[in-house]
């Protein structure tokens, strides 16, 4: 278990949850959490099960002990809400218990509203034991209504209390149409599957006629091969892919996008001052281009302290302007228009290494330098426990978008072409997959690419089964274009969470991977066209090849094809 700031409050596994209005539709609603209205929407999934959730039956269901500190309201329009005065208890002031029953994921939401500024308003959670379980937070503003969005998963179950707080004492929140749904694993899971049809996969029709009368061709038999999958699922490879043939193999065979776990980054390429050398990650990208992998940049700056090459730390303001000047253009130049994306600032929500030095654009700046030298990569912040930890306050996603909205309407930068990093290196526990899929809608809001850049699930007796469960929460949302692991075989020290032992043995979480990487692939099938003459697939997005032969003519043709998503659908016309 991590342990954050406060004392009392410390992170169990809260989750959080999706938006849309009925338990089957499987909808990611990211406009409402981004729109600030005049009147709040109604609870969703009516309130789940939260009794009175829209404040209709006065406090009927809610726990107010103390007079005077919650108050009834009623806007213009009639709408009934509660309005909170003490911020320091809200759990004292108000609250709702409900029953969590374990293995259980609730999706929570709420619209609130704060007297004064722009305050961060975070729901809490709290167990019978008095621990707060932090799940969800949104920046709130005076005179409209803002979503609250988060969640928790029950590894117990137990009753817990619901309330409401903010750091800013002295503002009111306003509260509305509140809703904690309950989801079973296995509804959670069929959510995820049938998101997974609707973002990875489109609808592929042929139809075969005959060359001769364009007539229906019943009983042609449609072979369909998938060559190359489209979605980015990748893993991280270090300097000892150079070393060892058996883990080129290894990795070849599997993945297709790749980040450099240390040997880009400036402690690697700059040791000691003046001397840049490149030999590793040169020999590592000309790896990657002869075995067709992408390669993303990682990274160009990190702005934790401790990671600055030593002669770094202790340079004047002036020479370290000077020292990172000549970093990015010499990093970024080299690489120009060979990488799929630079992580450009790492760690800037947690961090200020260079902005407490060069001054509070630095993060800007660097963007801007970095899209002048190499414009048509993505340029990517890149962050830990947005989607990991509900408690970390630093890296929350509304944080990380405000962060790097700043970055993007700094002068000069609007025409920078963004993405979003979101490193997943979750800790030992059961991950909070409701908190998660709130966190990447938060983001998604923004419609910029999200990728989850370093994935990794911390070793335990579950790490397989909660690395699977990672996974397939970042696939299925629509928002997340790519997925990068920080693993791979023991051999090459991946220790931690190893994919292959050193034998080249699968680990469990290698068998996740291998499972993972075949389900998110169509299968080679062979259909038989109808008498219409129609042959329907759907398919994995990626690239195709297709034969259509007809046993009894013995005519054939074939074809090739990529399948987008920004093709729903389509059909072939094939003649044999
Ligand atoms: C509460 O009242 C509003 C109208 O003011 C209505 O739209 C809503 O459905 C009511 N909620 C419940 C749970 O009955
Ligand atoms: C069309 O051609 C196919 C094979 O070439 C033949 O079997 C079929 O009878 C033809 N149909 C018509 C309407 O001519
Ligand atoms: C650069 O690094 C490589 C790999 O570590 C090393 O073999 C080589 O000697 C270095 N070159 C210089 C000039 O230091
Ligand atoms: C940072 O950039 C903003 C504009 O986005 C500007 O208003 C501000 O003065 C800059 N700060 C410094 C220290 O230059
Ligand atoms: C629930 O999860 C938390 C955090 O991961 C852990 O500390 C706690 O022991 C778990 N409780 C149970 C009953 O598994
Ligand atoms: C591996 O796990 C240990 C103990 O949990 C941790 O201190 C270390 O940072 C981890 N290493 C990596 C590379 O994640
Ligand atoms: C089709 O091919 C099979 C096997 O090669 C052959 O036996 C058959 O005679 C061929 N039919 C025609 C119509 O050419």
């Amino acid at each position: 278990m991590k342990i954050f700031t406060d004392t009392f409050i410390f992170c169990l596994s809260t989750i959080l949850l999706f938006s849309g209005n009925s338990i089957n539709a499987f909808s990611y609603d990211y406009s409402a959490t981004t729109k600030c209205l005049v009147e709040p929407q109604r609870a969703q999934y009516g309130g789940g099960i939260i009794v009175n959730p829209d404040f209709n039956s006065s406090l009927e269901g809610w726990t107010a002990d103390r007079l005077g500190e919650v108050e009834e309201g009623v806007s213009k329009a009639g709408n009934r809400f509660i309005v909170v005065h003490n911020t320091t208890h809200p759990l004292d002031s108000l609250s709702q218990k409900v029953q969590l029953e374990k293995g259980n994921l609730y999706s929570f939401s709420a619209w609130v509203k704060i007297s004064e500024g722009g305050e961060t308003v975070s729901v809490v959670f709290r167990t019978t034991d008095g621990e707060l379980v932090h799940g969800g937070k949104v920046i709130a503003e005076q005179g409209c209504w803002s979503l609250l969005k988060g969640g928790i998963v029950a590894n117990f179950s137990s009753p817990v209390e619901i309330g409401f707080q903010t750091q800013n004492t002295k503002v009111e929140i306003w509260i509305d149409s509140v809703s904690l749904q309950p989801f079973t694993k296995k509804q959670w899971r069929s959510h995820q599957e049938q998101s997974i049809d609707k973002v990875r996969k489109s609808k592929m029709s042929f139809q075969i006629t005959t060359t001769a009368n364009k007539t229906a061709m019943q009983g042609a038999v449609v072979s369909i091969k998938q060559l190359k999958s489209d979605f980015p699922f990748g893993c991280g490879m270090n300097h000892n892919i150079l070393k060892y043939t058996d883990y080129q193999t290894w990795f070849a065979s599997r993945f297709k996008v790749t980040t450099f776990t240390n040997e880009m980054k400036w402690y690697s390429t700059e040791k000691i001052r003046g001397r840049e050398n490149y030999t590793v990650s040169d020999a590592m990208l000309k790896f990657a281009k002869q075995h067709g992998i992408s390669v993303r940049g990682h990274n160009i700056f990190w702005d934790d302290p401790k990671y600055q090459p030593d002669w770094v730390k202790s340079l004047s303001p002036e020479h370290l302007r000077k020292a990172a000047a000549k970093r990015i253009n010499s990093v970024v130049s080299r690489y120009r228009g060979q990488l799929i994306a630079w992580d450009v600032v790492n760690e800037n929500l947690h961090f200020s290494f260079f902005e407490d030095k060069l001054g509070e654009n630095a993060s800007s700046e660097f963007f801007s330098t970095a899209q002048k030298l190499d414009p048509n990569t993505i340029m990517f912040m890149n962050e830990y426990n947005t989607i990991e930890y509900s408690c970390d306050e630093k890296a929350s996603a509304v944080n990380y978008r405000e962060k790097l909205q700043e970055i993007l309407q700094y002068p000069g930068n609007e025409g920078i072409i963004a993405g979003i990093g979101l490193q997943g290196r979750f800790g030992s526990g059961q991950p909070n997959l409701a908190y998660m899929r709130s966190s990447l809608d938060i983001l998604g809001s923004t419609g910029l690419p999200i990728w989850l850049t370093e994935v990794n699930a911390a070793d335990g007796p579950n790490q397989a089964q909660y690395l699977e469960e990672i996974l397939r929460e970042g696939y299925c949302h629509p928002a997340v274009q790519g997925i990068v692991m920080f693993s791979g075989p023991e051999i090459a020290g991946f220790k931690n969470m190893s994919l292959a032992d050193t034998n080249w043995k699968n680990t469990p979480a290698g068998d996740v991977v291998d499972k993972l990487l075949g389900e998110w692939e169509s299968v080679t099938m062979e259909v038989t066209a109808d008498d219409t003459g129609f042959v329907d697939a759907l398919l994995f997005h990626g690239d195709y090849s297709v034969t259509v032969q007809h046993p009894e003519t013995n005519s054939s043709a074939t074809l090739s094809f990529r399948l987008t998503k920004d093709v729903p659908q389509a059909t072939i016309d094939v003649r044999i």
